[in-house]
């Protein structure tokens, strides 16, 4: 009767008193606490690392004699299936079984029966989860790093061909000194090769076995988790497997997610870096650049107009990756140990991270050096300089004042009266609105007695650039050996 139902609120209950967590719960959750607390439709992409370790708990466990050969086999036959099932999207997920450890557990007994059951002996979701991010997490590094490497062959690209291109290097954006492109380029190459070797740092605290630490205390069972961690590839650079050694720490442990979107929260401020100066350069007021049209967009209203915004999001997606990392480094500060659900809420952060840092690469390795095509066998479409605009740049603003100071001191004057001398001569040059260059030998004379005609030399741009010839410096010599430098280290 409807007026019954209406007045016997737990009628519902008991109707889907079958969905509760096990016997020991009176009711079942909500709908509302359901969608709440299961993370089931962002962590399905932890499914291939959650079968990967289970396969290899469910050996280990055979091998011990803690499951029977014919249980494993079974067990591996529903991984088979099941993995064919995600594959092809017939798979099933479900929002009722919370996460994709379960899900996968679920479908696996419904499969395969009591064997499926079993696989979890000796294994609680608090290290299953651990593994499986570890797991995946490490998949993720080893593709970042080759981007990583994509992005830096690109720069050293574009190095290469501009190493006589002369650009006034700035300092508080006020021109400075000249300096060669290349060599400016490779000053990513530098960013983003320190970033390659963070991560590869990060990759090996990432790469160690939780699984075996069960719900926290460790297990009853008699486990070989060293057989599991080699199983799973998590091993040194000698081969030995690699395991946690503390259970407690095991599953409560984030730092190698939060070691990780640190060191991509800086590799995107180098890319958000190199933005903001590809913004500036191909501005009408520097002209310096022009990227490919296909990573720029119109204006709806003027014609005119053709804005940079892939760069200009990279630096915007910079702060939202910066913004994860304050997430999970705030998600762990007050957690007690060992296992907590605050956790589950480390994996939407993560996977942003990743997903942003590798398309930004991506786009950034072809923005630089630009597509292969195959017909030429050549990188197509990447930036093109525009090296008199730059010349031109670092004509206006007395790039090479020092280099006149320098000068001065090489005949024998202390650097700081060389320094006033030339302020001086910056004053005057001013005034004429004229480069130092422009000035006529008497002139620059009556600032100090010592300059002769050789002093042109010095105050060329090209003169200027030579002259820096220290390593690490701005010499086209210098970069040429730092291009070779990149190369060898480069080189597949
Ligand atoms: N979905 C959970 C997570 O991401 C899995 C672990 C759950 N463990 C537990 N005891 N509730 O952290």
């Amino acid at each position: 009767m409807p007026t019954s139902q209406a007045t016997t609120p737990s009628h519902n209950q008991l109707d889907t008193k079958a969905q509760a967590w096990s016997a020991l719960f009176s009711e079942p959750m909500s709908d509302l606490v359901k969608r709440y607390t299961s993370s089931v439709f962002f962590d399905k992409r932890l499914w291939q690392a959650d079968i990967a370790g289970s396969l290899a708990h469910a050996d280990m466990l055979a091998a011990q004699g803690i499951i029977s050969a014919s249980d494993h086999a079974s067990i591996q036959r529903g991984m088979a299936q099941i993995t064919a099932e995600i594959e092809s999207g017939a798979f099933e997920w479900k929002l009722d079984l919370e996460d994709v450890h379960l899900n996968i557990e679920a479908r696996l007994t419904q499969l395969v029966g009591d064997a499926g059951k079993r696989l979890h002996t000796g294994r609680s979701r608090n290290d299953q989860v651990a593994t499986d991010v570890r797991l995946w997490l490490r998949g993720e590094i080893d593709l970042i790093g080759d981007l990583l490497k994509e992005l830096q062959v690109a720069l050293v690209d574009v190095a290469a061909q501009n190493v006589e291109v002369i650009l006034p290097g700035f300092t508080h954006l006020q021109v400075a000194q000249p300096v060669s492109f290349g060599h400016h380029m490779l000053a990513y190459v530098e960013m983003f090769k320190r970033d390659a070797e963070r991560m590869a740092d990060v990759r090996r605290r990432t790469n160690v076995l939780p699984l075996g630490s069960a719900a926290l205390a460790g297990t009853t069972y008699p486990l070989d988790r060293e057989r599991v961690a080699k199983m799973l590839g998590m091993v040194d650079a000698s081969g030995h497997p690699v395991v946690c050694q503390n259970s407690l720490d095991a599953v409560s442990d984030r730092d190698f997610a939060i070691e990780f979107t640190a060191a991509a929260s800086l590799c995107m401020v180098h890319v958000s870096r190199l933005s903001e100066e590809l913004i500036i350069w191909m501005s009408q007021n520097f002209g310096f650049i022009k990227i490919a049209d296909r990573f720029t967009t119109g204006s709806s209203i003027m014609p005119q107009k053709k804005n940079p915004d892939v760069p200009e999001l990279a630096r915007g997606k910079t702060g939202r990756v910066v913004g994860h990392l304050m997430g999970l480094i705030t998600l762990m500060k007050g957690q007690p140990l060992a296992y907590n659900k605050d956790n589950q809420e480390d994996k939407e952060p993560l996977f942003d991270t990743v997903d942003t840092l590798k398309d930004t690469l991506r786009i950034f390795a072809e923005m630089v050096g630009g597509q292969l095509n195959p017909a030429t066998g050549k990188k197509e479409g990447g930036i093109t300089v525009n090296a008199p605009a730059m010349e031109q740049a670092a004509l206006r603003g007395y790039a090479t004042a020092t280099d006149l100071a320098d000068y001065l001191v090489k005949k024998g004057l202390p650097f700081r009266d060389a320094h006033e001398t030339v302020a001086h001569a910056v004053k005057a040059a001013t005034t004429h609105a004229c480069d130092l260059s422009e000035l006529p030998l008497a002139v620059l004379q009556g600032f100090h007695p010592q300059i002769e005609k050789d002093v042109y030399e010095c105050l060329s741009l090209r003169g200027s650039l030579n002259a820096r010839n220290t390593l690490g410096g701005t010499a086209p010599a210098q970069v040429r050996a730092q291009i070779a430098r990149h190369q060898a280290r480069l080189a597949v």
